[in-house]
């Protein structure tokens, strides 16, 4: 008989944001016309700019046009997307050849996908907390996992430790969940010791366009030795809004090999055997975010997004709460009040003010006491959600 992947038996019942959608599911079955103030997953609110949406519509009359159709698009990306990316990177200092760029549907589809290039038997590292998916995928592949905890006393950002032994690496930064930003002299820790050892970075990049502190690294290749040991993946979903149209990217450099095998090689026939490309629509909506005039139009819709931030700090200190976060991505991690667990927090949240946040527990064991809210809310729904959550703390003080 066939037997299945039992790794699955040791994943949790359900993926944490399904996990929640089902929780606020019931209490709105519950609850009937309740209204519910969601900042729970990091889902945008805004949508997709202009000169997106301009792209889109010509790209669609192109594909009814006989002499401007496309058919399969190229399995690793459409030459103008690669282009439009590399030159985004050069324009930040960062030279990439644009074949070193793979356009992908998306960067948690891509951060399960390249597992298929490392041995089972290697252990991965998850700094926690963490994006759940890095523990999931590598739990389904009966990969072994390694954590590394983070926490207030180091400012959530871990550097690597005497006698860690760590093949494959997760960093997030900015992070999700905490918002916390490695310096380039933290990255450069991690880098050197990759390299040392043989291991590899998975950099997750899917917030860099939040950062808004001079002299923070957005991506990891602004690090001399990235290079020889780093895989970088990024996204179009919350800097572009790409949510629901589902764009990404990652980057391999032709230098990373590993055991005589390059792994750029590796990806190209990863990806000519296992896809069929992203489509040639999504492919010129996304080319268009990479222009002056598309680049100007998403960081209008960040600065939205980061007002919401500072509508929420504001209730956060005015009700003394700790947390961290806001500045830099558009997560802000909060302790909870009273020692509560986190997800007792969360039904407190939802029950009492009907606001949908993520248990800080859904982001590995040292989350737990901790809190997130998303920033992609309405700017509306995020101020009745920041006042509802004053009262809330300030009754309990
Ligand atoms: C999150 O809320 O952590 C993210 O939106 C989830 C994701 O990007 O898949």
């Amino acid at each position: 008989m066939l037997k299945p992947n039992i790794h699955y038996r040791d994943l949790k019942d359900s993926y944490l944001f399904y996990h929640i959608a089902q929780k606020t599911k019931a209490y709105l079955e519950e609850h009937p016309g309740t209204r519910l103030y969601r900042m729970g997953i990091g889902d945008v609110s805004l949508p997709l700019c202009p000169a997106v949406i301009q792209a889109l519509h010509e790209a669609v009359e192109d594909q009814g046009a006989k002499e401007r159709f496309h058919g399969y698009m190229p399995e690793c990306g459409a030459d103008f997307l690669r282009e439009a990316i590399a030159g985004y990177y050069g324009s930040r200092g960062v030279a990439l050849s644009a074949d070193e760029v793979f356009v992908s549907s998306g960067a948690s589809d891509e951060l399960g996908d390249l597992l298929d290039l490392f041995d089972r038997q290697s252990a991965a590292l998850v700094l926690e907390p963490a994006y759940p998916a890095y523990v999931d995928a590598n739990v389904m592949a009966g990969r072994r996992i390694l954590h590394l905890a983070a926490g207030r006393e180091n400012g959530f950002l871990p550097v690597p430790e005497e006698g860690l032994e760590a093949d494959l690496i997760y960093l997030c930064s900015p992070n999700n969940p905490t918002g916390a930003v490695f310096t380039r002299e933290m990255l450069r820790k991690w880098v050197d010791y990759a390299n040392q050892r043989g291991a590899v970075i998975l950099f997750d990049a899917a917030y860099e366009a939040f950062i808004q502190e001079p002299g923070l690294p957005h991506s990891i290749f602004e690090i001399p030795g990235a290079r020889t040991c780093a895989i970088e993946i990024c996204s179009l979903s919350k800097t572009a809004g790409f949510t629901g149209t589902r764009l990404g990217y990652t980057v391999i450099p032709k230098e990373l090999e590993r055991d005589g095998m390059s792994l750029h090689a590796m990806w190209v026939r990863n990806r000519t055997t296992k896809t069929n490309g992203v489509s040639y629509i999504i492919q010129k909506g996304g080319t268009a975010v990479f222009t002056p005039e598309g680049q100007e139009q998403i960081h209008r819709n960040i600065q939205v997004y980061k007002k919401n931030a500072q509508v929420l700090m504001d209730a956060l200190d005015a009700a003394g709460v700790w947390y961290c976060g806001g500045k830099n991505a558009p997560y802000i991690w909060m302790q909870c009040p009273d020692g509560m667990g986190s997800w007792e927090f969360f039904d407190e949240l939802l029950h009492k003010i009907q606001v949908v946040g993520t248990p800080g527990e859904g982001f590995g064991a040292c989350g737990e006491g901790y809190f997130r809210f998303s920033t992609f809310g309405s700017p509306e729904d995020t101020k009745i959600a920041a006042e509802r959550l004053l009262e809330l703390l300030r009754g309990r003080s």
